[in-house]
């Protein structure tokens, strides 16, 4: 599979090949947590990330600030930090659950080749606010767009991305030494999986199965 694709300087026609192969791409991406420990082509990483900023965002801020792990301390840091953190929430649960949560497994960062964080700067300027003023959360917002966006295009070339939230925000921050005004939004364990499959990790693993019908619940 190539890596890059030349933009068309003329608008596609996208035809009902290209949707069904769209619609296999949303339902074939998962949060992957089991990977092959193969590197990834630091050209590929860079398609990805060149992909991910092509996502909306407020009032075309661009917030997303995307810093790759590699340095294997702070990596250690961030291991460190998820197993407090899962720990915690493992305390929370109780009887059967509690059973059942500790033996899911919620973080590739033990394999994974390649990771990374997303962070939304507060302080920029551009956009000059248009939005924010009303609802600055969509700030942040545009970086999950930006992660979103990632997440398809890495499944489109084969490579898993799994989102871990079971951290705490301030001390990856800390092991990151990144500027005060950014802000987590995710942190992503990203390579190739070791196995793909329709149905997400936690509905095979019996934690929370996809609702019917969560979409579209009323109209107005
Ligand atoms: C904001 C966000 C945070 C998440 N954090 C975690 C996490 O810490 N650990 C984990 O195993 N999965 C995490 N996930 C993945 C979800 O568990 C997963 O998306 C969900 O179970 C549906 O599976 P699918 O993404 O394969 O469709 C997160 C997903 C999102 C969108």
């Amino acid at each position: 599979m190539s890596i890059a694709a030349e933009p068309v300087s003329v608008p596609p026609r996208f035809d009902g090949d290209f949707r069904r192969r769209l619609e296999d791409l949303y339902r074939w991406r998962r949060d992957v947590r089991r990977f092959r420990t193969e590197p990834l082509e630091p050209a590929l990483v860079d398609r990805l990330l060149a992909l991910a900023v092509l996502a909306p965002s407020v009032g075309n801020s661009q917030p997303w600030r995307f810093v790759k792990v590699d340095d294997p301390l702070r990596r250690q840091g961030v291991r460190e930090a998820f197993a407090r953190a899962n720990a915690a929430a493992l305390a929370t649960f109780h009887g059967d659950r509690a059973a059942l949560y500790a033996r899911l497994k919620l973080s590739g960062l033990d394999r994974a080749p390649v990771q990374l964080a997303a962070f939304v700067d507060d302080a920029t300027g551009a956009g000059h606010g248009l939005g924010r003023q009303t609802m600055p959360e969509t700030l942040a917002y545009s970086v999950v767009g930006a992660v979103h966006a990632l997440w398809l295009a890495a499944r489109a070339h084969g490579v898993g991305v799994g989102w871990v939230s079971i951290l705490d925000p301030d001390a990856v921050h800390r092991i990151l030494e990144v500027p005060d005004s950014w802000r987590l939004i995710a942190y992503l364990c990203v390579g190739y999986p070791e196995e793909e499959h329709l149905d997400p990790e936690l509905e095979r693993h019996g934690w929370q199965a996809r609702l019917a019908g969560s979409g579209w619940l009323l109209q107005r």
